[in-house]
C-alpha cells in the first residue's frame, strides 16, 4: 500500500467542485446509455487533509460514487507504479461490478491506446479530469481528448489543474531557466508562445501577477482557438497566505456544462475565503497549542473576515489575445 497523501485545504475545495459537477454531468447526460469518465492523472487511494487529519475520497473515489446516474466507463492513469496497484485494489474492492481501469504509466503516451479502445463510444458524454502536479500534461494529449467524438457531438469536456503559480518557479527571471524546464512548457502548450511573456517577465516589462494572467490566459485562448471549445471558465485557488497556487481551467462546447460551471465557480469563490479562513485559523492554533499556548476561541472572528473585495466573486472574462501575439 503506497503512503497516505497529505494535501492543503484548497484539494478539498477542488474536489468539492468535482463531485457537484460530475453528479450534475451524469444527471443531464442520463438519456445517454453511455457516459465516460477519464481521469489522466489518478493518484493516490489514500488521502488526508493536513490541517484537520481527516480523510477523504481522491478524484477516482469520487467519480466512482456518482450514482444519479453511474458513469458507464471509468478509466484511470497513474505514473507511480505503488499508487497506480493500490489504487486498483482499492477500486477492485469497493466497485467490484463496474467498468474501471487502471492504466499504469505516463498518461501522455497511453492516451491513444485507451481512446482506441473507447472508439466506439465517441459519441458519449465524456469528461477528462487533468490533475497534475506541475506542468505535466501534453498538448497532443488535450488534443486527442478533445478530437474523441463523433462528428455532431460536443467535444470531451476538459477540467485542467493549471499549475501557472508552480512552474513558474522553474522559470527564474534571471533567464536562467533550464532547456528541459523550457521544453517541458513548449510540450504543455504545443507552441513556444509563452516564451514572449517569459521574456517579458526576465526584462521587466511585466509584473509576476501579470505574467501568470498572461501564462492561464494563453492556455485558455489556444483550447478556444487551436481546439475549439466554445467555452473556457478559469477559478484562481489560493493558499492559507493567499499565494496563488493554481487555477482550475474547464473547457466545454455545451451550453449546460457551461452553465453548471459557471455556477459552480460562483459557489466556490464565495465558499472559498471561509474555507482558507478557517484552515488558517486551525493550523495557526495547532501550532499555538504545539507551543502550550491556549486559546479562547476555536476561530476567531478576526480571522473569518475575508481578505480582499475581489475575493469571494468569480466572474467570467473572454480570454483575449495572447501576449506579444500582435508584434
Ligand atoms: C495531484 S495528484 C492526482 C490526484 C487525484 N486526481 C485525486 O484527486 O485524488 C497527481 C498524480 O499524478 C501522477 N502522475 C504524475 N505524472 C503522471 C503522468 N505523466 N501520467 C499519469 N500519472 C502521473 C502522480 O504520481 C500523482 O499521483
Amino acid at each position: 500500500m503506497p503512503q497516505a497523501r497529505y494535501w492543503g485545504f484548497w484539494t478539498r475545495s477542488k474536489l468539492d467542485i468535482l463531485r457537484g459537477y460530475l453528479e450534475a454531468f451524469t444527471t443531464a447526460s442520463q438519456s445517454s446509455r453511455e457516459t465516460i469518465y477519464l481521469d489522466l492523472f489518478g493518484g493516490n487511494p489514500q488521502n488526508i487533509e493536513k490541517h484537520t487529519g481527516a480523510e477523504f475520497d481522491g478524484s477516482a473515489g469520487i467519480a466512482l460514487s456518482v450514482t444519479q446516474p453511474e458513469f458507464t466507463r471509468l478509466r484511470f492513469f497513474e505514473l507511480e507504479p505503488t499508487n497506480a496497484r493500490g489504487l486498483r485494489s482499492l477500486l477492485d474492492q469497493d466497485f467490484p461490478q463496474r467498468d474501471h481501469r487502471v492504466i499504469a504509466g505516463d498518461c501522455n503516451t497511453e492516451i491513444s491506446k485507451v481512446l482506441n479502445d473507447l472508439r466506439k463510444f465517441n459519441w458519449a458524454p465524456t469528461f477528462a479530469f487533468v490533475d497534475p502536479n506541475g506542468p505535466d500534461i501534453h498538448w497532443n494529449t488535450l488534443e486527442a481528448l478533445a478530437s474523441f467524438k463523433k462528428k455532431g457531438k460536443p467535444k470531451t469536456e476538459i477540467w485542467l489543474l493549471f499549475a501557472a503559480g508552480m512552474f513558474i518557479r522553474e522559470l527564474r527571471v534571471d533567464g536562467s531557466a533550464t532547456p528541459e524546464a523550457m521544453a517541458r512548457i513548449d510540450r504543455m502548450y504545443g507552441s513556444d508562445d509563452w516564451r514572449k511573456i517569459y521574456q517579458a517577465r526576465v526584462e521587466e516589462r511585466i509584473t509576476p501577477g501579470q505574467a501568470r494572467e498572461e501564462y492561464v490566459n494563453l492556455m485558455r485562448w489556444r483550447l478556444e482557438n487551436v481546439l475549439n471549445y466554445e467555452w473556457t471558465h478559469s477559478l484562481e485557488i489560493f493558499n492559507e497566505r493567499n499565494h496563488s497556487i493554481y487555477h482550475m481551467i474547464f473547457a466545454t462546447d455545451h451550453a449546460v456544462g457551461d452553465k453548471i460551471m459557471r455556477s459552480m465557480y460562483k459557489k466556490s469563490a464565495r465558499e472559498f475565503p471561509r474555507m482558507r479562513q478557517e484552515a488558517k485559523a486551525m493550523s495557526d492554533r495547532r501550532s499555538e497549542e504545539d507551543q502550550g499556548i491556549q486559546t479562547l476561541f476555536d476561530i476567531s472572528e478576526e480571522a473569518l473576515k475575508p481578505v480582499s473585495a475581489k475575493e469571494g466573486t468569480y466572474l467570467h472574462e473572454q480570454p483575449w489575445k495572447p501576449y506579444g501575439s500582435e508584434s
